[in-house]
């Protein structure tokens, strides 16, 4: 019979994950039933999200089970079809697992069309993160021509889209990365206004005051920690605040300490709101089409960060917490007809 890989959830990490908390595992390779395709990945996602799925049921409200293959959205090849709406060689996409082979059933896959451009973007750019960056910010931060946006994590796969689309909105966009080659990719290719290497800032507070002479309006909250303090108190009247994530706080232990100063919201009235992008679904396509629009005009530019090979996949997830990748962080996993 023949075999695939899966990475299995070894155990729980505690703070920081680490390699050993995932397990390379060889299994028969499934076979698909009625109304199921067998897709071989060709590239598979880490996200941030997933780390909050390695937590426990006490800590995380749809965690991953130890001993068990992880989830992971890919894009693959169909293998073998047991469904009519699916031929050999067709691209797809879905939500299906860390694995080099899996079964899915047709209605939970979409078609990507090679000939829209690279296939992997339906990871990124026209993907989930890029569905994510469309209605958080147009939905929840509703950015007017003159406002000023503050992205964080703005050069990742989320945030790079957030700051083009707020440039586009006409509003002045400033954002943070973890790298000088970031920066400049932010302020020399899509068009920040500033961007602050929160790293290398001694004094994060007066950096955002600097960047951000008339204040914030939009503030789209990919980080969470020592960032949003620093945003916190630039905050203009009225200010919409997107929190998307919280990337510097998935790996605490304790709960940690938020911005305290409550009195600036009653002071300026802004408005905190969590977003979710799978509450998105309706609009997920409008999203899409929209977003297809501005990379095929190259107003909307992406990168991929693109990690050779299925058995580094853990090390790819990892690399998100270093602050590796530039734009979207996908695993490379095999060559298919259009990979
Ligand atoms: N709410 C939703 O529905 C939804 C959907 C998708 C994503 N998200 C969230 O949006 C955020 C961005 O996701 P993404 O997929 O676009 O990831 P990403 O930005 O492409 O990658 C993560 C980036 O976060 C930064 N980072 C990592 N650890 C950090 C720390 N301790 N402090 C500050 N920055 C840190 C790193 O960049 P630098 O350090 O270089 O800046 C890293 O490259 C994540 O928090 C994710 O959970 C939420």
């Amino acid at each position: 019979m023949a075999e695939t890989r899966q990475w299995h959830l070894a155990s729980r990490p505690v703070g920081e994950p680490t390699e050993e908390n995932f397990e390379l595992v060889t299994v028969d390779r499934p076979e698909p039933e009625a109304n199921e395709v067998l897709v071989k990945t060709l590239y598979q996602s880490v996200d941030p999200y997933m780390r909050g799925r390695m937590r426990d049921a006490e800590s995380y409200a749809e965690p991953w089970d130890v001993g068990e293959p992880m989830k992971a959205s890919v894009v693959g090849e169909v293998v073998e079809s047991n469904a009519a709406e699916y031929d050999e060689g067709d691209i797809v996409t879905g939500d299906l697992l860390w694995a080099e082979h899996a079964v899915a059933d047709a209605g939970e896959l979409q078609r990507v069309d090679p000939d829209h451009g690279p296939i992997s973007t339906a990871l990124g750019v026209l993907g989930m993160p890029g569905v994510t960056g469309y209605w958080g910010l147009n939905d929840v931060c509703d950015p007017k021509p003159g406002d000023t946006v503050f992205v964080s994590a703005a050069a990742g796969a989320v945030g790079s889209v957030v700051g083009q689309l707020a440039k586009l909105s006409g509003a002045r966009v400033v954002g943070t990365a973890g790298s000088e080659a970031k920066i400049d990719w932010l302020t020399d290719e899509l068009g920040f206004d500033a961007a602050i290497n929160y790293k290398e800032t001694d004094d994060l507070s007066s950096a955002v005051k600097e960047a951000c002479p008339n204040g914030v309006d939009c503030y789209f909250d990919n980080v969470g920690g020592p960032i949003t303090d620093a945003v916190w108190p630039r905050l203009n009247v009225d200010a919409r605040v997107a929190v998307c994530g919280q990337i510097a706080l998935y790996n605490e232990t304790e709960v940690p300490t938020g911005p305290r100063k409550l009195t600036k919201l009653i002071e300026t009235r802004a408005t905190v709101e969590g977003l979710l992008v799978s509450d998105y679904q309706q609009r997920w396509g409008q999203a899409l089409q929209r977003l297809s629009q501005f990379v095929q005009s190259g107003d909307i530019q992406y990168r991929e960060n693109v990690v050779e090979g299925f058995e580094n996949a853990p090390d790819a997830f990892l690399g998100l917490f270093e602050g590796e990748n530039i734009g979207k962080q996908v695993v490379k996993v095999a060559d298919g007809q259009h990979a």
